[in-house]
């Protein structure tokens, strides 16, 4: 049965891991601010600013910028963006989280495609209906789910809501090659769909 409880932990999970009040109030706040920008991308497309390349969000030390082929088909990671000047990924908002995945191009839509970059595509992590963390890729539907509430969102096409409570897509990010790590376009705009 679907529950329309917020989620009382850092990721909406069962184990009740608490998160911190500031935290629970920039996702409520970003949510409710129709998803525009994430926290990272100010800033980022100043014309001097490092490259973002990306790195599992649960690395602790020793990060390792990520190569496509670091990505097996079909396997979401979730990363943050990593700021290779200064050597540190930009984990200090939860909202700058987000969900990768390397699938195959030819049967993304042209804008998808647009968005990728050796077929790897990068949304927010963070899901629009109440912030869950969202990673499950479900092969059989070609879709991505929150287990949260069950939502699902068609990564294939924009990250469109599929079924479930979520009002809008996963805002997408644009990627790049950096030589053979992937990266942020930091002058694109976040997009929803
Ligand atoms: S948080 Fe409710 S479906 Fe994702």
């Amino acid at each position: 049965m679907k529950s329309s409880t917020p989620p009382t932990s850092c990721c909406g999970c069962a184990h009740n891991h608490p998160v911190a009040d500031q935290e629970r109030r920039q996702t409520i706040k970003w949510l409710s601010m129709g998803l525009s920008t994430l926290p990272f991308m100010s800033g980022a497309a100043r014309a001097d600013a490092p490259p973002l390349l990306l790195v599992d969000a649960d690395a602790e030390k020793d990060f390792k910028p990520l190569r496509p082929a670091d990505l097996a088909i079909g396997k979401p990671l979730l990363v943050y963006p990593f700021d290779a000047k200064a050597g540190a990924p930009k984990n200090d908002s939860r909202l700058n989280k987000l969900v990768v995945i390397r699938l195959p191009e030819d049967q993304m839509t042209p804008e998808t495609r647009a968005r990728s970059a050796s077929g790897v595509l990068a949304y927010s992590g963070i899901c629009t209906h109440q912030g869950c963390d969202v990673k499950t890729w479900m092969a059989k539907e070609n879709v991505l789910a929150c287990y949260c509430h069950s939502s699902k969102f068609a990564l294939l096409d924009s990250a469109k809501v599929i079924s479930g409570p979520a009002p809008k897509p996963l805002p997408a990010v644009s990627l790049a090659m950096d030589g053979e790590f992937l990266s942020v376009v930091a002058s694109s705009p976040v997009s929803q769909g």
